[in-house]
């Protein structure tokens, strides 16, 4: 065991330990930590969904329906009504033929990767995909080529050279998680139509964001049809947990036989599925959310972009301000909750050595007010950490 030991020491002297903080949510955006009430700028709970009345009810009548757990997995033990109807609904959501449910976005990368790839195919993925991605990718028996984060001259050269015989996958985040920043995907589409190849979008930090009422990098590209699987995860704008699919009716009947995450693992509990369903009708009854989502993003990134922080990303509500070392990463947070913001550090291995950042995430669920006295602190706080 003495060799753990080490690591946990040697991950401590880097400034790189991680243990998960006990935390209460107040709200969609309050959370008290130790007693102490924090604005949190750290959650991907974009629409601040999790505290809808009409969400959490939902969720406790599927309880009071239906009881707690699922009971086991849907191909041996039968499937529930509600998994059925959010997949209709998130299908008619996302503009494709069907939808399939997994119980995380983690299992719906990893299960659909690992299906649809095989001996002899290629896996053309962008170097900053999602840790879900890159272990579908491991897991698969294809052989997975690399491409420079957004660099289509890099795939295109890739995509030639590549002189497969067998099946071409290309997957990318749609919105990438740690830096905010959207997939080109009209041109990823245009590339792969050219080369014979699938596409596969995770549009985990996408939905509720891009796209008309948040559909997502597809709708945003006007892309209708021409992207063979888009991946997403009920755990951010839909408030709950669990992940899906959205494709073909082919694709999914294909998953359900093929997707080992899918088939061996116990369905989702009632009362997820009910509070996903019941988020995604909000969304689109409410579909002000997005434009309010939009508006706190570009408020945020304006103000710390004039005060001249580096700040990366587009027009999302992912603002990573670039620091580069660790050990500076954590004082930054430190510094952060001591005025009583709660701002993610993130460091390697979520992001490369060297390339540590805070993350702010805003949602829907902030006032404009409180942003703008956040973007105030955060400054300040920088300008003292000499980051300006
Ligand atoms: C791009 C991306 N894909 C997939 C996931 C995994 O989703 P889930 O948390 O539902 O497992 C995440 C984040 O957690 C993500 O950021």
């Amino acid at each position: 065991m003495e060799f753990y030991e080490e690591y946990l020491k040697e991950v401590r002297a880097q400034a790189l330990y991680r243990e998960p903080v006990s935390i209460k949510h107040l709200d969609a955006v309050h959370i008290q930590v130790e007693g102490k009430i924090y604005l949190s700028l750290s959650s991907n709970n974009y629409l601040g969904l999790t505290h809808s009345p009409k969400v959490q009810k939902a969720a406790l009548d599927a309880v009071l329906q239906h009881g707690t757990g699922s009971g086991g997995a849907r191909l041996t033990t039968g499937s529930h009504p509600l998994h059925k109807s959010l997949e209709g609904a998130l299908a008619q959501f996302k503009g494709t033929e069907a939808a399939l449910v997994f119980n995380t976005g983690y299992m719906a990368n990893v299960g659909t990767i690992s299906a649809l790839v095989g001996k002899g195919d290629l896996i053309f993925s962008d170097e900053l995909n999602h840790a879900s991605i890159i272990d579908g990718c491991r897991l698969s028996k294809g052989r997975t080529v690399v491409y420079r984060h957004r660099d289509m001259k890099d795939l295109a050269e890739k995509l030639r050279d590549s002189n497969c015989p067998g099946k071409k996958l290309i997957v990318t985040d749609g919105v990438f998680s740690m830096d905010g920043d959207i997939a080109p995907l009209d041109k990823i589409v245009s590339l792969a139509e050219e080369h014979q190849a699938m596409v596969m979008v995770d549009d985990a930090h996408a939905v509720g964001v891009l796209g008309r009422g948040g559909r997502g990098t597809v709708d945003y590209f006007g892309l209708k049809g021409r992207v063979h699987v888009q991946v997403g995860t009920l755990s951010k704008s839909l408030a709950s947990e669990g992940g899906y699919v959205a494709g073909s009716q082919m694709l999914i009947q294909y998953l359900v036989n093929k997707a080992r995450s899918f088939i061996f693992s116990t369905a989702l509990s009632p009362a997820t599925v009910a509070a996903a369903a019941s988020a995604l009708k909000v969304l689109k009854a409410t579909p002000q959310l997005v434009d309010k989502l939009l508006e706190n993003a570009a408020g945020m990134r304006k103000a710390l972009v004039a005060a001249g922080l580096k700040v990366d990303g587009a027009l999302t509500p992912i603002i990573p301000i670039l620091i580069g070392e660790a050990a500076l990463a954590v004082a930054m947070n430190q510094e952060l909750k001591e005025h009583g913001l709660f701002v993610s550090a993130i460091r390697p291995p979520t992001v490369s050595p060297g390339a540590s950042r805070l993350r702010i995430t805003v949602s829907a669920a902030h006032e404009k007010e409180e942003l703008v006295k956040a973007a105030d602190i955060i400054i300040a706080v920088s300008r003292k950490l000499k980051l300006v």
